[in-house]
Formats: C-alpha cells, sequence, structure tokens
C-alpha cells in the first residue's frame, strides 16, 4: 500500500486549485438513471470513488464516457457523459457497495425508472453503524413495497411511485438525495420537510431542474417535487468541493502560510470561516477564489459542535482538531453526527496532541509544537488530520493507508507540494525495489 512521508515546519504559501465536490459528484452520477438520454456531467474530480461508482452504473448498463485533463497534467475535473438508455441490472451488489456507502444513491432512481431495485445494505463504516432506515421508509411513503433479504433492499413499485409528503425525524443527505430522484418521476407532488441544505444537495436539485425536474425550496430545509413523466437530457457541472477548500483552509493555518484557493466559493464554508476567524485566520474573498492566512500570526482554540448545514461540517471536524492541537489555549469539540468519529485522536496524541474525549466532546489542550510520526489512516477525513498535523510537525511523519486518502483527495501531495510542502507518496512498488 502507497504511504505518504511528511517533513514538517514548512509554510504553504501559493495557490491551490480546488476540485469538483466528490458528495455532489456521486448523487449526481446517480441522476443518469432517471432518463434514457445523456447526461453530461462537467468538473468531476478524479477520485477513487468517482471510479467505484461509474463502475456501478456501468454494470446497471449506462453507458460512459470520460474525457477531460489527463490526472497528471493540472487539475482541471474530467467531463463524463451517462447514458442510461436501457437498464441491464437492477441489482446494486454488495462487493460494489461495501466499497463505497454513497453507492445506496442508486436506489432511488432505479426504483423510479424501472419500478424496481435491489441493493445492498451499504452495512457500517469505521464512523458509525449508518443505517439508512430513513431512505428506506420515505420510499414506502412513496408508495414502494420494501423487503430486507439476505443482507439486500429489495424494493418494489410496480405502479410506479407516487407523491406523499415526507418529513424526516433527523437530517439525512443521501436520504434527502434519494427522495428528491424518486420523487423527481413519482406521480404527483412530494414534499420533503427536514430535508438537508447541504450546498450538494442544492447542486444535485439544479441538476434535475436541467433534466425538466421541478423543484421549489432549492437550498431550503422544506422541498417541493412536482413529478414528472419522464426527465431529458442536460449538462452539469460540479460544485467546488467545500470540504477539501475547508481542509486546505486549516493546512494554510497550521503552517502559518499564505494560500490562494482557487474555484472555492465562502457561501459555502460561512460558519467554517466565522470559525476561523475567532481562531485567528483570515479568509478573505478574492477575484480566483479565496485567500487564507493567519491574522496577526498567533492561533486561540476555539470551541465547536458539528451540525448539519449551514452548521460546521461533521467533515472537517478532524481536521479543525488537528488545527486546535497547535492553538493557544483550549478547544472544546463535539461530534453530533457520527458516534464514532474520533479515531484521529489516538494517532493525534502520538504526535504530542493533548486530547481527552469525554464521550461525544473532545477537549484540546493547545500545544507548542506537534513530532512527526508514523500514523495510521482510518477514514478519508482522519487521514487528512494526520496530514495536516504532520505539516506542522517538528520531524517526519509518514501516513499508512493512503487509500482512505485517495478516495476523497485529488493527489492531496501533489497540491501541497505544489505549495512548499516537503511531501511524497511512497508506491508500494518503489518500498519493494
Ligand atoms: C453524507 O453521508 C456524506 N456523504 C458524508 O460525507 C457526510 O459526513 C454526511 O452526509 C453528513 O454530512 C455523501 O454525501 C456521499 P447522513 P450520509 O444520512 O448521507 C443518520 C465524507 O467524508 N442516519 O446525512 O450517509 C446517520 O447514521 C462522508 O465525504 C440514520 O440514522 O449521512 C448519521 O448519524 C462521510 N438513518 C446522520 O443520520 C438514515 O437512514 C447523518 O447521516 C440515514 C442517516
Amino acid at each position: 500500500m502507497d504511504r505518504i512521508r511528511i517533513r514538517g515546519g514548512k509554510p504553504l504559501k501559493g495557490k491551490i486549485p480546488i476540485s469538483g465536490a466528490k458528495n455532489a459528484a456521486l448523487p449526481l452520477l446517480a441522476a443518469c438513471l432517471l432518463t434514457d438520454e445523456k447526461l453530461t456531467l462537467g468538473n468531476v474530480p478524479h477520485l477513487a470513488d468517482i471510479t467505484t461508482m461509474a463502475n456501478l452504473l456501468g454494470q446497471h448498463g449506462v453507458g460512459l464516457s470520460l474525457n477531460g485533463a489527463h490526472p497528471k497534467q493540472g487539475f482541471a475535473g474530467r467531463t463524463i457523459e451517462l447514458t442510461a438508455n436501457k437498464i441491464a441490472s437492477i441489482t446494486a451488489p454488495y462487493d460494489l457497495v461495501r466499497k463505497m456507502r454513497a453507492s445506496i444513491v442508486v436506489l432511488g432512481p432505479l426504483l423510479a425508472r424501472c419500478g424496481e431495485a435491489k441493493v445492498s445494505l451499504p452495512g457500517g463504516c469505521a464512523i458509525g453503524t449508518r443505517p439508512v432506515d430513513l431512505h428506506i421508509s420515505a420510499l414506502e411513503r412513496l408508495g414502494a413495497d420494501i423487503e430486507l433479504d439476505q443482507g439486500y433492499i429489495h424494493a418494489r413499485a410496480p405502479k410506479g411511485l407516487r407523491g406523499a409528503e415526507i418529513i424526516f425525524p433527523m437530517v439525512t443527505v443521501t436520504g434527502t438525495e434519494n427522495i428528491m430522484m424518486a420523487a423527481a418521476l413519482a406521480k404527483g407532488d412530494t414534499t420533503i420537510v427536514n430535508a438537508a441544505r447541504e450546498p450538494e444537495v442544492a447542486d444535485l436539485a439544479q441538476c434535475l431542474t436541467a433534466m425538466g425536474a421541478e423543484i421549489e425550496g432549492i437550498g431550503t430545509d422544506k422541498l417541493r417535487i412536482k413529478g414528472q413523466g419522464r426527465l431529458h437530457g442536460a449538462y452539469h457541472s460540479v460544485i467546488p468541493d467545500r470540504i477539501e477548500a475547508g481542509t486546505f483552509a486549516m493546512a494554510a493555518a497550521i503552517t502559518n502560510g499564505d494560500v490562494e484557493l482557487l474555484g472555492a466559493r465562502l457561501e459555502h464554508i460561512q460558519t467554517v470561516a466565522r470559525l476561523l476567524a475567532e481562531a485567528g485566520v483570515s479568509i478573505e474573498e478574492t477575484a480566483g477564489g479565496l485567500r487564507v492566512r493567519r491574522a496577526n500570526g498567533m492561533l486561540q482554540g476555539v470551541d465547536m459542535m458539528t451540525e448539519p448545514f449551514p452548521g460546521f461540517p461533521t467533515d472537517l471536524q478532524a481536521q479543525l482538531m488537528a488545527l486546535m492541537c497547535v492553538a493557544g489555549g483550549a478547544s472544546m469539540i463535539t461530534e453530533t453526527i457520527f458516534e464514532n468519529r474520533f479515531m484521529h485522536v489516538p494517532e493525534l496524541r502520538r504526535m504530542g496532541a493533548s486530547i481527552t474525549v469525554h464521550n461525544a466532546s473532545a477537549m484540546i489542550r493547545g500545544v507548542k509544537q506537534l513530532t512527526g510520526a508514523p500514523v495510521m489512516a482510518t477514514d478519508l477525513r482522519a487521514s487528512v488530520s494526520l496530514a495536516l498535523a504532520g505539516l506542522a510537525a517538528e520531524g517526519e511523519t509518514t501516513l499508512n493507508r493512503v487509500y482512505h486518502l485517495d478516495r476523497g483527495y485529488e493527489r492531496l501531495e501533489d497540491k501541497l507540494s505544489a505549495c512548499g510542502a516537503d511531501i511524497e507518496r511512497i508506491r508500494e512498488q518503489d518500498e519493494a525495489a
């Protein structure tokens, strides 16, 4: 397995292009199942998860063509053309779904298009059990018969889906996306109450609208979808990745650097920017994106609680914790979305961080200096938080199990080394040689 080696202490200076959002691109790819015409997506990031979704759609019978910048030159997103003119299989198999839980977003579109879908239950993952009960009960409200059998969700709606009022007891991002896509082809109107407001949900709604859907309340927690007989092809460009932008903003802050995040949008990370300002990090809008640097050289500990958008995103919790490890004073971080998202804590402690965890809250007491160490990545965002810590630590940090990183960050080491970081990927075969 590849590893990443970082020698810390170099302030990041320069520009980092922000790629298309992974968590927007994944449901957007699945939306192709809703029409027999061509859906073209621009600014698609080069990520392992995108390849997994493309493989999943391919086995459903979707014709795909990928073009755009070769991954080794520049960071321009890819253009992907998808045509689901006939669905060869209604089954999303376990061996693909287990690789990526977001595969669950094919359930709604497949059921709406074909009247039947058989999707493997995603199972838990490192950060939590992550049930899909809310997806299932909402689809039943739209008229589907659903059986759970041998690890599969078997959904049927032979007479098609019919619009209904869906009230989500808790905010679910992919649950909102699944229902929005299913409702787009249902008979009659669907209202989703307590809908997720993440920008990636709004991006999907914009794409569905371009495909002929009628959706009101985009960006709010109440969506009204007027079912259509069919949807047509469209072109849609994926929004920039706010989690990647937030991650690199913290990389600039932790190294006392000065970085411009090209393509990043302040409105997608308002809460993050406000909290970082309290911590002593200035984020200002530029013609090309966002400029990030420390306001006066010092970092100050701040308290944070993760919340659904527009609150502080859980996907940036681990990264903020790394930053707080070297801030002045103390910081209390509470994770309210997932039940086990502190796996970066023991690894940060091995780098000299002072962190105490009580249930869903972690108290971080800033230290003068972290020290490099061999560390283990466990999930996508925990692994990048260890990379941030390594950028600031004295000495060498080696990050193992880098495949977690590659799922959500496009050539992280290239983007960081272009800004002066001493970081390199050690490929397995290099080691073998
Ligand atoms: C999406 O996951 C993101 N993934 C996650 O990003 C992100 O952390 C999460 O939303 C929260 O913002 C994609 O968009 C592909 P949820 P999702 O349904 O939709 C509970 C990353 O690092 N829940 O909003 O699976 C659930 O257990 C990933 O890029 C139920 O109980 O998350 C969790 O506690 C990690 N039953 C909470 O709701 C359900 O049926 C929020 O989950 C669904 C969810």
